[in-house]
């Protein structure tokens, strides 16, 4: 099976840019990333593309008055990397319907709670609101609507009666580190599918994932 050649999309952190990078670097995986765009040119993320050797494109949303223009950016920054699958990983834009239409099944956003509890901002904190014992973190299809689209992997952590939003945060994101590559390499393995709204994971899927997921 050839490579899938990955781009990313950041803002600002890019831990599981991180990640994500050092997952595809081993040799023979069965993904790469190969292009990382972020719209915040001082975006932390940047630095671990370097690291990597990875080239990046900034394209600052500021300079784009129509929301369909910078996606145009996007798009055409992406296509020209080669790149064949889309992760979102901490990218703060609403992406336009064109564009997710046109990456329809190949775009994956990964949303730090248990969706579809907790979508749109401040989830870890939303979680201690609602007063649950459990949270974690969802690798998804995306869909034009925010924060929704088929679930492809949920990782669980506990919520803990200590817990602040901080130390909330940091359980999920730890657990997202683990999650989103490994969501990532099963779907390039073609071990998840989705058709229409319905994801399907083998044998092996499951195997691998249940882990996480208990
Ligand atoms: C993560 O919690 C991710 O789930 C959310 O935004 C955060 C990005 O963190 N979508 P990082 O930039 O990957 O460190």
């Amino acid at each position: 099976m050839a490579q899938l050649k990955v781009g990313v999309l950041i803002s600002g952190r890019g831990s599981n840019l991180k990640a994500l990078l050092q997952a595809g670097d081993r040799p023979g995986h069965p993904f790469h990333i190969v292009h990382v765009v972020s719209n915040v040119a001082g975006a932390a993320g940047l630095e671990f593309a370097r690291v990597h050797g990875v080239p990046t494109t900034v394209i600052d949303h500021k300079a784009y008055p129509e929301r369909a223009a910078f996606d145009a950016a996007v798009d055409t920054a992406l296509r020209g990397a080669g790149v064949g699958f889309v992760c979102l990983a901490g990218f703060m834009r609403l992406l336009s319907d064109g564009f997710v239409d046109g990456w329809r099944d190949r775009i994956v956003n990964i949303h730090p709670s248990l969706l579809p509890a907790f979508k749109g901002r401040h989830p870890q904190r939303q979680a201690l609101a609602a007063g649950v014992s459990e949270s974690g973190c969802t690798v998804h299809y995306v869909r034009p609507a925010m924060d929704s689209g088929p679930a492809i992997a949920r990782a669980r952590v506990p919520v803990l009666a200590v817990d602040d939003e901080a130390s909330l945060s940091a359980r999920i994101l730890e657990a997202e580190h683990r999650l989103y590559p490994l969501a990532l390499e099963l779907i390039a393995r073609g071990e998840i599918t989705v058709a229409g709204e319905c994801v399907s994971r083998s044998p092996a899927a499951e195997r691998a994932l249940k882990p996480l997921e208990n």
